[in-house]
Formats: C-alpha cells, structure tokens, sequence
C-alpha cells in the first residue's frame, strides 16, 4: 500500500518535472532561458539536470497536473501547490523560477528547488518542503546526475548549492553533490561513502561556509573507517564553486583541488592549534583537553591511532596519559 502510495507520487512530480522542462521554451519561458545563457549553461546540462522553469502566475502547474482531485491531493502532499484555508484556493508554490529538480539515487523524482530571476525578488532559493517522498537530510542533489555521467566516481565533492554541481558539471567536473539548504547530516556522510572513499568538502568562501566546514568535520569523524578519506578544500573570500570554476576553468579547479584540500586530520589540528598557544603548557593542557573528545568519536583504527599519536606528540603528553584524559569524567561520575 505504502509503495503504491508513493508511486503516484513520483508520477506526479516526473509530470511536474517534465512540465517545467517545456515551459523554460514557450516565449514566456524567455527570461529564464535569457538567465542560463548568462550563467553560462548548455542545453546539455540543463537537459541532464533536467533544470525547468515555474512560469509566473499563481496555477499554471495545478491547471495543468490537477485535473482531478486526486492529482491535486497529490501536488499538494508532494508540496507543489499550497492550500489556503481562508481563501479556499490553492496555488503553485513554485512562480516565475527557475528549476532545479531533485533526484533520489534511482533517479525519480522527489522535490525541487526554485531559484529567482530577479535579484529584488525573495528568497533567493525556494525548496520543496519535507514531504513523504523528501527527507532533505538524505538526500544529496546530483548524486544521479554525478553516477550518470561517471561510471566510477573516485571522490565526491560536497558544495553548498545548486548552482555549484551544475556549473561544475558545466565544466568538466560532474563530480560534485549539495546538501538541500541544511547541514552535512550523517546519512549523507553514509551515503558519500557508501558510494566513494573520497569526500572533498567544498563550501563557500565566507563566514557560513567556514562554520558548515567545521560542522562537516564533527559529523565525519565518526565515519572515519580505515580507507576512507575526508578533505577540506577552502575558497578565496567572496567565492563559491560555481563563480571559481567559472572563472578560472577546469584544470586550474582540479589543480586547487589537488594542491589546496586539507585532510581532515591537518583541518583538525590546524583549527585547534589556533585556538590556544602551543608553545606554552597551559595551551598544550587546553589543546589536550579541546582534541581528545573529537579523537574518541574515531572508529578504532589505525587513523584513531595516528591521531592520538599526534596529539602526543604535539603535547608531549605519552597516549597512555592521554588516554586517561578521557576517564576524569566518568570516574567522576561513579
Ligand atoms: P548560497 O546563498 O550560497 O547561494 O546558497 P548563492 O551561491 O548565493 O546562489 P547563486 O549562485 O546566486 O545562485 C547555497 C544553497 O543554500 C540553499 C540553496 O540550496 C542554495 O543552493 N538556500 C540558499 C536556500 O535554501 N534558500 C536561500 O534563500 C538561499
Ligand atoms: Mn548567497
Ligand atoms: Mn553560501
Ligand atoms: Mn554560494
Ligand atoms: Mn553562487
């Protein structure tokens, strides 16, 4: 029943999906289309990542899908159109965007995004809400697409937006996946490595994509089995993805890639070291104490060993007095 139930759904969004496909060359589709070109994507791309545009008007998508009312029990449950209760009218919640639409790793389709045309307009990004077919927290958008393109993956990159797997795609590098609007959650540190053993965390050159990096640490460590690599690759202030590889082509990006990612093991001991002042006792007893519950969400392992060696060595401490670090607590709660 529940499989059924959620096959109509995919029914409705592919319809939806294909829908806004069309409607990006109608004439009223112009400003869209005049959008891509000025963001430098070909037919290709728009057509692999089957991007569409929402006319504007409140129910285009609902005069066209939700000719009866169980189609529009389902644009509704999907959250294509929004009821409004005092009114008594539904509309379509995407108006005058352009599409991004969300695939899950089978390549149906389970929600979209909306991007504005007009920098005046508000919020800049517009996401299909939770829905029975769209959990944001494991879902990463264009894990299909990226499978699609490269038989083998040898690393994933994780940006922050749509913008950036599809301008990355645009140019050479259709490796990259985003998180929908939230942060890096450990279903998709799972499913990243479920799929590769290399995951190059890219976000934006600014304060939020600094803060999403360190997040994107905490929530990896655990995960962090023998074999598996995380990097940490850090944009120049003012960039993102899409505007760097835009502006400084293929090779260069895969160049910066290669030269300028971190492991997640200097990132670590980088970020710590900053904060306290090594060259002192103070600060190595601080940076002992600031490390040592981090390490100890580590798998055990050969990299669980070569971390805390690290910190031994850093605070000259043996690992057996660091290990008894971690049982102050739990002595002093027995
Ligand atoms: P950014 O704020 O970094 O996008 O959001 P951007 O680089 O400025 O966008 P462009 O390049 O002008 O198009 C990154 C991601 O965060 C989510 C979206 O998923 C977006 O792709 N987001 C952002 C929202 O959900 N809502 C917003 O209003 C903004
Ligand atoms: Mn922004
Ligand atoms: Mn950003
Ligand atoms: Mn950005
Ligand atoms: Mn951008």
């Amino acid at each position: 029943r529940q499989a059924h139930r959620f096959e109509v759904l995919f029914e409705i969004t592919k319809q939806s999906a294909t829908f806004f496909q069309q409607q990006l060359f109608k004439p009223s589709g112009q400003s869209a289309q005049h959008y891509i070109q000025q963001r430098g994507l070909s037919a290709t791309i728009l057509k692999q990542y089957a991007i569409g545009y929402a006319p504007a008007g409140w129910q285009n998508l609902l005069e066209h899908i939700g000719q009866s009312p169980e189609n529009t029990q389902h644009l509704l449950t999907t959250g294509l159109v929004i009821e409004n209760p005092e009114k008594q009218s539904i509309y379509d919640r995407f108006r005058h965007r352009l599409i991004f639409p969300i695939r899950d790793i089978r390549g149906r389709f389970i929600g979209f995004g909306g991007r504005v045309l007009s920098p005046n307009d508000k919020p800049k990004y517009l996401n299909s809400p939770e829905t029975p077919i769209f959990q944001k927290r494991q879902e990463l958008y264009g894990l299909f697409e990226a499978r699609q393109q490269r038989r083998q993956l040898d690393f994933l990159l994780v940006v922050e937006g749509y913008m950036d797997v599809v301008a990355l795609a645009q140019n050479g590098i259709p490796n990259a996946v985003a998180t929908l609007g939230t942060s890096v959650s450990q279903e998709h540190v799972t499913r990243l490595f479920k799929t590769v053993k290399e995951v190059i965390y890219c976000f934006d050159g600014d304060e939020a994509g600094r803060k999403a990096a360190w997040r994107a640490l905490e929530t990896t460590l655990p995960f962090m089995q023998d074999g598996y690599q995380a990097k940490f690759l850090f944009l120049p202030e003012g960039e993102d993805p899409d505007s760097l590889v835009r502006k400084e082509g293929q090779q260069a990006f895969l160049t910066r890639l290669k030269r300028s990612s971190q492991s997640i093991a200097d990132y670590f001991f980088q970020t710590l070291c900053e904060q306290v002042d090594i060259q002192h006792m103070d600060g190595k007893a601080r940076l002992a104490a600031l490390a040592k519950p981090f390490i100890e969400q580590l798998p055990q392992g050969v990299f669980y060993q070569l971390m805390l060696g690290h910190l031994a060595e850093l605070t000259g401490l043996s690992e057996q007095a660091l290990s008894e670090l971690s049982q102050v607590p739990s002595q002093l709660t027995t």
